[in-house]
């Protein structure tokens, strides 16, 4: 199997619902390693961003709202690199299906996620899903320096940007 890099986010629902150890508890069955771990305020940018695909949905505007963490009063996300050999593979087979209904219920989704009455599927996680689509969410959530390893080729910019540092 090949070494591949997945992009994991534990929604505003696991979040609210105090699901982060036993999420991750389940993702470390697959011993992968996890390269990139930070708690991200989602911004309609980026929820619009991360789901462009479904743009043309008529959930569409659900959908991020529930990544902006609106319908759970919880305006952050976890996000998690997780790496290693068929990481994509593991980790969407840890997850289970889109549909938490359909999800094989030993998985992540199938345990712990619901319908609304609404008709979101509130599925408590995002796995990448394919190699493409993980190298795009991962440009898009992190910085190179955020990464401990080297996923994807780099440039060095100088910048002069003002920042906050600690006192
Ligand atoms: P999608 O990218 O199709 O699936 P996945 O997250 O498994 O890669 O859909 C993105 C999210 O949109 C999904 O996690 C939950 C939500 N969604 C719905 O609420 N209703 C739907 O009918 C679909 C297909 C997705």
């Amino acid at each position: 199997m090949e070494t591949q890099a997945t992009l994991i986010l534990i929604k505003p629902d696991g979040l609210k619902r105090s699901l982060t150890g036993n999420i991750l508890t389940r993702l470390s069955e697959t011993k992968l390693e996890i390269v990139a771990a930070k708690m991200v305020r989602v911004s309609r940018e980026l929820a619009a961003e991360h789901y462009r695909h479904l743009k043309d949905k008529p959930f569409f505007e659900d959908v991020l709202r529930y990544l902006m963490g609106e319908f759970h009063d919880r305006r952050k996300v976890m996000a998690l690199i997780y790496w290693g050999e068929g990481a994509i593979t593991k980790c969407r087979s840890l997850a289970g299906a889109t549909n938490p209904e359909e999800a094989d219920s030993v998985s992540i989704r199938g345990s712990y996620g619901r319908i609304t009455t609404r008709g979101v599927y509130e599925n408590v996680v995002h796995v990448s899903a394919i190699p493409e689509d993980a190298e795009r969410e991962i440009k898009l959530w992190f910085e190179p320096d955020e990464i401990i390893v080297d996923l994807y080729p780099t440039r060095t910019v100088v910048e002069s940007k003002e920042k906050r540092a600690w006192i």
